[in-house]
């Protein structure tokens, strides 16, 4: 089922590991009112399409997937709602449905998530590769209907989830030595680069979306499957403040800081674009270093899982019979030792709300998803979200997301 290799298929793939979001400031701002929602991504904002492309036998088919808020697994890899849910709410839109998923059930003429669980830049390996075909073939299938009307797409928000992550987990959990898996991120980085090079051309940018937003890496050290993987006696690999394992998070410092050196270059290169980079990673540190302040009690461990370490087990996965869950969900940061839990993917470290004068499309700040339309009526004219991501595949993952405005 894994699409075939190409060049163009390999862009597509990469694309997806930027986080992007796309409200452009619309000819007749009619300010927090947009049409649509369109979403690329993987595990961490996946709704259901790897499930339906296994014929339901992704893990997250089965309980207790979607236990807290839909009583029943819908495909997210989480205990409820992920990030797309949120977004989509402050928007006062539906939720997204998955496509293709969601074929025959829904017309997409208020959005469509095209993310697969499971995605890597530099693989032909995903589902996930499909998801700008599929767009395509929305478009073309619903035209002339007024999904394809450039005035729809230019009020619609464009998601682009993380990827890069998964690449990674490949080579970390094949034991090999950190110097091979850092070899690894000039190449990710570089592929996630080329992708947003090729965005211009995209039906995205020629409809009006004319803003990146790149996800840099959450903290690799902090996630149970990692943390399980690595575990070790030696206290000084630890950061004492929040238990993470420090060569891990200077990991994913490394990526971010390679991905922050491309965006600036890529910056320069497009210079009618707005490339934004999304510190995904400082926003789950702040949760990581005072979990207390967002309520979460065991930031570390696995709400769901099997016996081990952190509440993780690599033979015993979320859902499986012999595994067990926490009942209290909401008190975690990770749902099942890769993705996080509901109250993860709606917590936000929340910083001051006043907007500060941005005169660069490199100043990013947060804000609660629910600030949003204040926001816009307030004066921004572009709003990038980001949702972030993941860890697939072998699977860690987290998402945090945050709102970032730039004032036009
Ligand atoms: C993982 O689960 C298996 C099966 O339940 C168990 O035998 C094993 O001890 C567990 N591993 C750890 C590290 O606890």
């Amino acid at each position: 089922m894994a699409p075939s290799f190409s060049a163009r298929l390999s862009l597509h793939v990469i694309l997806l590991s930027v986080d992007l979001l796309l409200l452009s400031s619309v000819v007749t701002p009619s300010p927090g009112c947009y049409s649509a929602i369109f979403n690329f991504g993987d595990s961490l904002t996946d709704t259901g399409n790897l499930a339906f492309l296994t014929g339901g036998k992704a893990p997250a088919s089965r309980p207790p997937y979607g236990e807290t808020y839909f009583h029943r697994p819908t495909g997210r890899f989480t205990d409820g709602r992920i990030i797309l849910d949120f977004i989509a709410r402050a928007m006062r839109l539906p939720l997204v449905p998955p496509y293709p998923a969601g074929r025959g059930r829904h017309n997409f003429a208020k959005g469509a998530n095209f993310a697969v669980a499971g995605a890597r830049a530099l693989s032909n390996a995903f589902y996930v590769a499909e998801g700008f075909n599929w767009f395509d073939q929305l478009l073309q299938s619903s035209s002339p209907s007024a999904l394809a009307a450039h005035d729809i797409l230019k009020q619609s928000l464009f998601m682009v989830g993380e990827i890069g992550i998964n690449d990674y987990n490949h080579v970390l959990l094949d034991d090999r030595p950190i110097d091979s898996v850092r070899a690894y991120v000039a190449p990710v980085v570089h592929a996630i680069a080329s992708a947003i090079d090729v965005i211009q051309p995209l039906a995205l940018v020629r409809t009006g979306a004319k803003t990146v937003m790149a996800s840099g890496m959450f903290p690799v050290g902090c996630i149970p499957v990692f943390l399980a993987k690595f575990r070790t006696q030696d206290a000084e690999a630890y950061d004492p403040a929040t238990g993470c394992l420090k060569w891990l998070n200077e990991f994913s410092q490394h990526h971010n800081l390679l991905l922050r050196r491309q965006l600036g270059r890529l910056r320069q290169a497009h210079p009618h674009a707005t490339i934004v980079y999304a510190d995904i990673y400082g926003a789950l540190m702040s949760i990581y270093a005072s979990p207390r302040r967002f309520g979460m009690t065991s930031p570390l461990m696995a709400c769901c899982g099997g016996e081990g370490p952190y509440h993780f087990n690599f033979s015993v996965g979320c859902g499986d019979p012999t595994s067990t869950w926490c009942g209290d969900p909401w008190s975690y940061v990770c749902w099942d030792g890769k993705h996080l839990t509901e109250e993860a993917y709606h917590l936000q470290p929340r910083p001051a709300v006043d907007l500060p004068p941005m005169v660069d499309s490199s100043i990013t700040d947060q804000f609660m998803l629910t600030d949003l339309q204040a926001l816009v009526r307030a004066g921004a004219k572009t709003v990038l979200v980001s949702g972030i991501f993941p860890m697939d595949d072998v699977d860690s993952g987290g998402v945090l997301w945050r709102l970032v405005i730039k004032q036009l």
